[in-house]
C-alpha cells in the first residue's frame, strides 16, 4: 500500500510554530515514528509552501498510490486550484488537520479540499494525520 502525506504552508515549522495550536514536536520527528509504527506501508512524505509544488505533486502520485493525506494548510480555505487537483486524480484523499478549523476563526470554516476528498479528520493535533492512516487500511 502506497500513501503519501502531503504538507502544505508553514507547517514546516511544526514544533516552533504557534505550539499551543500546533504542539511542540516536529513533524519529522512524528514522520519518523509513523514509519516505524506503520512499517507494512510504503509511508512517503513531502511539504511545500508553495501552492503549484503541491499541485505537481497531487499530479505526479495521483495515478499510483493508494491514497493521500492532505494538510494543505491555509490553502485549504483558498486553493480553488487545489481543489480542482484532487477533483483531476483518480487517487482518494482525506483531508487532515491538526486544529479543529471549526472552533476557529469564520475564514477557516471554508474548504476547497472537503467536496472532492473521501473524509476530513480535524482537530486531533498530530494523531489526526494517524487516523488519517489508519482510514486507509
Ligand atoms: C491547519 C489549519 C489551517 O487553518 C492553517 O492555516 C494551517 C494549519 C491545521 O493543520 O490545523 O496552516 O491546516
Amino acid at each position: 500500500m502506497k500513501i503519501i502525506i502531503i504538507n502544505g504552508p508553514n507547517l514546516n515549522l511544526l514544533g516552533k510554530r504557534e505550539p499551543t495550536i500546533y504542539g511542540d514536536l516536529s513533524f519529522d520527528n512524528f514522520f519518523k515514528e509513523l514509519k516505524k509504527k506503520y512499517a507494512d506501508v510504503e509511508l512517503s512524505y513531502f511539504q511545500s509552501n508553495i501552492e503549484g509544488e503541491i499541485i505537481d505533486k497531487i499530479h505526479e502520485v495521483g495515478f499510483n498510490f493508494d491514497g493521500i493525506i492532505l494538510n494543505a494548510g491555509a490553502y485549504t480555505h483558498t486553493s480553488i486550484a487545489i481543489g480542482d487537483a484532487i477533483k483531476g486524480v483518480e487517487t482518494p484523499v482525506v483531508e487532515v488537520h491538526i486544529s479543529n478549523v471549526h472552533s476557529r476563526e469564520d475564514f477557516r470554516h471554508i474548504s476547497y479540499i472537503a467536496p472532492n476528498a473521501k473524509g476530513v479528520i480535524a482537530g486531533f493535533g498530530l494523531q489526526s494525520y494517524e487516523l488519517a492512516l489508519e482510514s486507509f487500511l
